[in-house]
């Protein structure tokens, strides 16, 4: 926490604003209205954001979506929620994020098909924005709308803008892990106001104006809490001290790991500005001289917990038998890839105890 998230909570209390309506929630809206330029509803989840996003963009059941394997599962899940098909594609090595070109490949296929996909949602993974102009540019020729899940890169830019902000719909995450948290909590951002009105309708229930309870649509209880969204305020007040926290570390890592065999960062896309929400290395097991998962059981044996990158969709029981393009970038990255302790309050003692950790593991890979 930034020191006054507090404020702005015991300010609910005070005005009895403990409810899913109050000037937080206001004012939260406002904020990431300044910071997106678009207009925002603040929501429950980042999936809830999804869900009613593929909602916006007209997703019924038995469309296709287009999603990156390469995600954790609330990227894809709300493509279920709506009994929607996802079409799941690989990344490339250069970002980790969806591969421009077999999308733009796969889309070319499918127009000659005369089956376009309904939507693409792009996912900018571990603080790093995917490619955007020629996913947009693809997706435009094609008119395939698009939806930016920013939920891990709040804070993050690409060729100077925001992500979130360049698709048809942009969703963000407040929750606990995030790089700034409501303790759970997103948002949905869009240029088009009407969209906006439209998903804080539904996530209030739908409820038609007047005091009857009239319902025409179906609505879900996702808005956000007035008291969540203080928390929200107060953290967004540090978003850009908490970026800086988060390459820190990252980069101390990378600097530490300098003359390390076998152990690498990220890569860090040059058209953009990368938050490393997560601290990502790649370990290649013949020069490191342990397996990922060998490295990530000795760290854990020294009580350091880190974790693979993120399980590839088209690999998990729930997307067995999803149309799946490509596949083995992000099942390298899976198998190699590790998450190392990336909170932005982890104190330096504790990044040094961890670096000293991977060299040891390498030491006794070497002598064994
Ligand atoms: C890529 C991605 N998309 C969506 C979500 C969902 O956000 P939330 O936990 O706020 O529902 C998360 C994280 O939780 C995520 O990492």
């Amino acid at each position: 926490m930034g020191g006054r998230e507090l404020l702005y909570v015991q300010e609910a209390f005070r005005e009895n604003w403990l409810s899913s309506v109050g000037p937080n929630l206001n004012q939260l809206e406002a904020e990431l209205g300044r910071l997106s330029g678009l207009t925002a509803a603040a929501l429950v989840s980042g999936t809830a954001g999804i869900h009613l996003g593929l909602k916006l963009l007209g997703i019924k059941a038995g469309d296709e979506v287009v999603t990156p394997t390469l995600s954790f599962a609330a990227s894809c899940n709300p493509i279920l929620y709506e009994h929607a098909v996802p079409v799941l594609i690989d990344s490339n090595r250069e970002t980790w994020n969806l591969d421009p070109d077999l999308l733009t490949e796969f889309l070319r296929k499918r127009a000659d098909a005369g089956r376009l996909p309904k939507a693409v949602i792009v996912v900018h993974l571990f603080g790093q924005c995917a490619d955007l102009d020629p996913i947009l540019a693809s997706c435009a020729e094609y008119g395939v709308p698009v939806l930016e899940d920013a939920a891990e890169a709040l804070g993050a830019s690409y060729k100077g803008k925001a992500p979130g902000t360049l698709g048809d719909v942009g969703v963000y995450s407040f929750n606990g892990n995030k790089i700034i948290t409501s303790s759970g909590g997103g948002a949905l951002v869009s240029r088009r106001q009407e969209w906006v009105d439209k998903a804080r309708f539904w996530s209030q229930q739908a409820r038609d104006s007047g005091i009857d309870y009239t319902h025409s649509e179906l609505g879900y209880n996702y808005r956000m809490s007035n008291v969540l969204a203080g928390i929200a305020l107060g953290q967004l007040e540090v978003l850009a001290e908490r970026v800086e926290q988060r390459r820190a570390i990252a980069f101390r890592y990378r600097d530490a790991f300098a003359d390390l065999p076998g152990i690498t960062l990220m890569p860090q896309a040059p058209y953009g500005l990368h938050t490393n929400w997560l601290s990502c290395f790649l370990i290649e097991e013949e020069r490191f001289g342990l397996s990922q998962r060998d490295l990530i059981s000795f760290l854990k044996e020294a009580n350091v917990e880190s974790r693979p990158v993120w399980k590839p969709m088209h690999t998990q029981p729930l997307y067995q038998g999803a149309e799946c393009v490509g596949g083995d970038v992000a099942e390298h990255l899976n198998r190699h890839g590790i998450c190392l302790p990336s909170s932005s309050s982890l104190p330096l003692e504790h990044q040094q105890f961890v670096i000293d950790c991977i060299w040891e593991a390498h030491a006794q890979a070497q002598r064994a």
